[in-house]
């Protein structure tokens, strides 16, 4: 590619995911998906430093753990990153003030919707509210509440994950949510694909697998190599044998511990069926059985029982790499994919002009 035409190509992405640039505060589009243990501050600040928009996991954080984190995120970076708080979290009232007690720009809720109040909580501390939405009649139903912009992730996520594929969800949902930008994840580890994400109408992405083997990440030597032997079908989602004892969908790379988790299963209701335990009982110990587990994996390198949550894009994660790298490559990829689709781009304006077109998503 002529440095003219990648100019030309450069300057239509930036066009295209101008308005999510224009919400984050940032040069790129691309949010570092939170991911408890991995997103601490030393990912969260190379990301934010390398243009992109770092989000910090607060997981089962204290209140005091949360400040220290963000104030250890800030002396690393001057960029702007965001806090990501789970909805269900005992003190999320005393997270939410730590985060207006430390000038937090964007606080991203997971784990379920967060109450009108919540959300009301974060803007009057001066931050924008970020929610998930896993249909569009939610993701309304959010911004109706006072959410600022959205996420929305497919199934091929890392994590906790819903049912709907990235690319279904971004055909319902980005063409008729254009209140707020609206963020899409789940399997997105080449450019191509936030292309894609942006000429459907997205404003940005948020990646978290492709990251988790950056130099930066503080996740172990062998949590990083199992990403790196992984291909993309390795990343499972959990099953449940019995809707009687329901399990939460995570994907994550399948080892000793998934394995263990589908006979504890079949043991617990064995017992439940022959009477030895009752169902409550049953359920806390299905329920227990991954606690800790991703700690366990992420810090400790446990990866034969501890839980090795992953993206199916863990197959496009092939070595240990610079942020900076990462995000330059990621790049190079979107704007080699502009310059192939020809033309000056002239007639291309913000996503919120542009008609939805099914790109390779
Ligand atoms: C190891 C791991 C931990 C994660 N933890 C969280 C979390 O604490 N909160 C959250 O909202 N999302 C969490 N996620 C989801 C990411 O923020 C992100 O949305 C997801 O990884 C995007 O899809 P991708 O993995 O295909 O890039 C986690 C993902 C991974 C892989």
């Amino acid at each position: 590619m002529t440095t003219a035409s990648r100019a030309r190509a450069r300057a239509r992405l930036d066009r295209l995911w101008a308005r999510g640039c224009a919400f984050l505060g940032t040069r790129t589009a691309v949010m570092g998906g939170a991911m408890s243990w991995v997103s601490e501050r030393h990912l969260v600040s190379a990301i934010s430093n390398a243009g992109g928009f770092g989000v910090l996991a607060c997981g089962s954080m204290a209140p005091d753990q949360l400040a220290a984190e963000i104030a250890g995120t800030k002396a690393l970076t001057a960029e702007p990153f965001g806090v990501n708080l789970i909805n269900m979290h005992p003190e999320l009232d005393r997270l939410l003030d730590v985060c207006r007690e430390q000038a937090v720009g964007h606080v991203v809720i997971a784990g379920g919707f967060p109450s009108g109040a919540t959300l009301r909580r974060i803007k009057d501390g001066g931050a924008k509210a970020m929610a998930f939405a896993p249909t569009l009649v939610s993701g309304r139903r959010m911004v109706k509440q006072g959410a600022d912009a959205l996420v929305i992730e497919g199934t091929e996520a890392g994590g906790h994950i819903g049912p709907v594929s990235t690319t279904v969800l971004a055909q319902e949902i980005l063409p008729d949510l254009r209140e707020v930008p609206v963020f899409v994840a789940g399997g997105i580890g080449r450019g191509e694909a936030i292309v894609a994400a942006l000429e459907l109408g997205a404003a940005g992405v948020q990646i978290g697998t492709r990251f988790v083997c950056a130099t930066e990440s503080i996740a172990h030597p062998a949590f990083k190599q199992t990403f790196i032997r992984a291909s993309a079908r390795d990343a499972q989602a959990s099953v449940q044998i019995d809707p009687r004892f329901p399990v939460i969908p995570v994907r994550a790379l399948a080892n000793a511990g998934s394995k263990a988790f589908m006979d504890l299963q079949r043991a617990v209701i064995a017992k439940v069926d022959a009477g030895a335990l009752t169902r409550d009982e049953g359920l806390l110990e299905i329920e227990h059985f991954w606690a800790g587990a991703l700690r366990r994996a992420v810090i400790d390198g446990d990866v034969e029982m501890g839980s090795l949550m992953a993206g199916q894009s863990v197959g496009l994660v092939t070595r240990e790499q610079p942020v900076a790298d990462i995000l330059a490559e990621l790049i190079a990829q979107a704007e080699t994919a502009l310059a192939r689709r020809g033309g000056d781009g002239a007639s291309l304006g913000v996503a919120a002009e542009t008609p939805p077109a099914l790109g390779v998503l």
